[in-house]
């Protein structure tokens, strides 16, 4: 098995960051038991000239060495808190200076955290589109995580940590060239819901 690189990019502004720690745990859940590298990087790392470059030539060192890990890497585990009801403005800014060709094809795991239930679809209706730009591969399963998920800085929750390990076999999946159904540990609350609703009418 070849050593492939993941890269992951939290646009937390802030350390330490509930979303680097959601990013961590999936790219833990990534490389186990496996020879792929997981680096993490986060909008921090990015920080010093990131806001005030606009153009890539402009980028500072540390910018442009994360805006190059994303290009570079096999496949990424993005996530970005919700701030008013979106994605951070720099964790925007860093996609806005990446080669609209770096990501064509390529695996991207999708991740948010938020203060409660209210936008758990960002992860759906504003970060996948913009991985849609992109022609990147999205992995099916998006993890999102509130405050209530978290303990000490850690994911804690089961519910959030099942699905971290759902999008992350999907993921290896797609890195590895596998194929086939990852079997789905959730309870079908909502399904059932949804389908006593149609029964109704
Ligand atoms: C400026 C700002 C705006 C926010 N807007 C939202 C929001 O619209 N919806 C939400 O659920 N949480 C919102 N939050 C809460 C954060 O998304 C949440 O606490 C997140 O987990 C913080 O992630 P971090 O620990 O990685 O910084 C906001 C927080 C800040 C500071």
């Amino acid at each position: 098995m070849s050593v492939l690189q993941i890269a992951g990019f939290s646009g937390n502004l802030h350390r330490p960051s509930k979303t680097r720690s959601l990013v961590e745990a999936v790219g833990s859940a990534v490389v186990a038991d496996r020879p792929h590298r997981f680096d993490l990087f986060d909008v921090v790392d990015a920080a010093p000239g990131l806001a005030s470059a606009m153009s890539r030539q402009e980028l500072s060192l540390p910018a442009r060495q994360v805006v190059d890990a994303i290009e570079r890497a096999d496949a990424l585990i993005i996530g970005s808190p919700v701030y008013k009801g979106a994605y951070t403005g720099l964790f925007k800014h860093v996609f806005d200076l990446v080669d609209p060709l770096a990501l064509v094809g390529k695996p991207v795991l999708i991740t948010a955290t938020g203060g409660g239930p209210r936008h758990a679809l960002v992860v759906e209706h504003v970060l996948r589109p913009l991985f849609g730009f992109f022609s990147a591969l999205t992995v099916p399963t998006a993890v999102y995580a509130s405050d209530a998920d978290f303990k000490d800085g850690r994911l804690v929750d089961s519910k959030v940590l099942s699905r971290v390990n759902e999008a992350a076999t999907q993921l290896v999946r797609l890195v590895d060239g596998q194929s086939g159904p990852v079997s789905v540990d959730r309870e079908p609350v909502q399904l059932a819901h949804h389908a006593r609703r149609v029964a109704l009418g």
